[in-house]
């Protein structure tokens, strides 16, 4: 994103590089700010540029850095962690930036499949998307007649793949692997979409967490984390706010004989704990994996009280984690490893693993 100037407002455009100038459709006026994206340049291009492999580019939301090498995404990346986390190693960690989402959410406008305009809800019918495999590519769905009525009489239409078979996910649960790790989704679930990184991210967190006999995990989902590294732990509590997702957590736990693990419904954000909960949640380990809102104060509070030998925080929000980082150092914490993952390879998200010890 770039920040040029017209009549006293700022203009936020997207698609632009350093030193270029060019003409900006504008999508959104406020009163206190402009967006917009490149329409045309304007003189010498950045010697950065390359053509864009997608003719939707610049107009869809869904990505941001068609324009540049991947290669010089990932160092723009990088370079954006470093400044938030100066004098801490960064890795960074890649898989495939094309046909990388196992799932997606198409908008309908009743009779075609599409994306919203940056900043707006107007459709732009799409053709291909180059970050979905084939099986999720408009053409494909709508020759299934199972997955979608010929009148698209829904607005918004999801889809998740496992390698295998297509899902609407909004209305049907499914299976999803992890290695030979088979896990149950309820309908309407989250899963981590990226389908090349999931492995090894879970690999990573895994290695942080050798030394760790119990775990206490906030916002665990199905028991993606808990249950997808490769070791297991003597105790285990997992929390998270959907209880469909905590009963497929519980089940998932039954099948791969963790039945050991404890796992709780609870809304992170608006509840805060008591001393019997802290008490219970007191562990060597510690996995923190939020939404992009990053964590609530108690939730920071209760990180202080536990204070764990060991805490993995991964992040798909820079500024959150930054945010949270800022008070969770002062417990005692020293930052150990710090892990770019590129979740979301041409568009402006990444993950974020951090891990601290104390
Ligand atoms: C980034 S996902 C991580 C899930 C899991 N760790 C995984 O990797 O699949 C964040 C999780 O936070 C949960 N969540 C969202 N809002 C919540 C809330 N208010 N209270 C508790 N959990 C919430 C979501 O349901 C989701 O499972």
């Amino acid at each position: 994103m770039c920040l040029g100037h017209y009549a006293g407002l700022p203009v936020f455009v997207q698609g632009g590089l350093p030193n270029e100038q060019v003409q900006v459709e504008i999508t959104k006026i406020t009163s206190k700010y402009r967006l917009g994206f490149v329409k045309n340049l304007l003189g010498n291009s950045s010697k950065k540029r390359i053509e864009s492999d997608c003719s939707h580019f610049g107009e869809c939301g869904g990505c941001q850095f068609r324009q540049i090498e991947y290669s010089h995404e990932l160092e723009l990346k990088e370079s954006a962690l470093q400044r938030a986390f100066p004098g801490n190693l960064v890795e960074v960690l890649y898989g495939s930036a094309k046909e990388y989402r196992n799932s997606v959410k198409w908008n309908s406008d009743g009779y075609r499949l599409g994306f919203f305009k940056s900043n707006s809800n107007d459709l732009i019918p799409i053709d291909k998307c180059q970050n979905l495999p084939q099986s999720l590519q408009p053409k494909e769905l709508l020759k299934n007649s199972k997955l979608i009525k010929t009148k698209l009489n829904q607005k918004e239409w999801k889809f998740r793949w496992n390698g295998m078979e297509i899902f609407p996910y909004q209305k049907v649960s499914q299976n999803m692997t992890i290695g030979d790790k088979i896990f149950y989704l309820p309908k309407n679930s989250f899963w981590q979409s990226n389908r090349f990184l999931l492995e090894l991210w879970l690999e990573k967190v895994g290695e942080s967490l050798n030394d760790c006999k119990s775990l206490s995990e906030f916002f665990c989902g199905v028991g993606t984390i808990g249950l997808g590294v490769p070791q297991g732990f003597d105790k285990y509590l997992g929390i998270e706010g959907d209880g469909n997702m905590i009963e497929a957590a519980k089940k998932n736990a039954y099948n791969m004989n963790k039945n050991h693990y404890e796992f709780e419904q609870m809304d992170l954000y608006s509840k805060s704990l008591g001393l019997d909960w802290k008490k219970k949640l007191l562990c060597d380990g510690m996995v923190l994996n939020p939404p992009r809102n990053g964590l609530s104060s108690w939730i920071i509070e209760t990180v202080g009280f536990a204070r764990p030998k060991i805490l993995v925080y991964s992040s798909c929000h820079l500024a959150t984690l930054k945010r949270d980082w800022e008070k969770i150092k002062k417990f005692g914490y020293t930052i150990t490893k710090l892990i770019l993952f590129d979740f979301f390879p041409r568009t402006a998200h990444f993950e974020i693993l951090l891990v601290a010890v104390r």
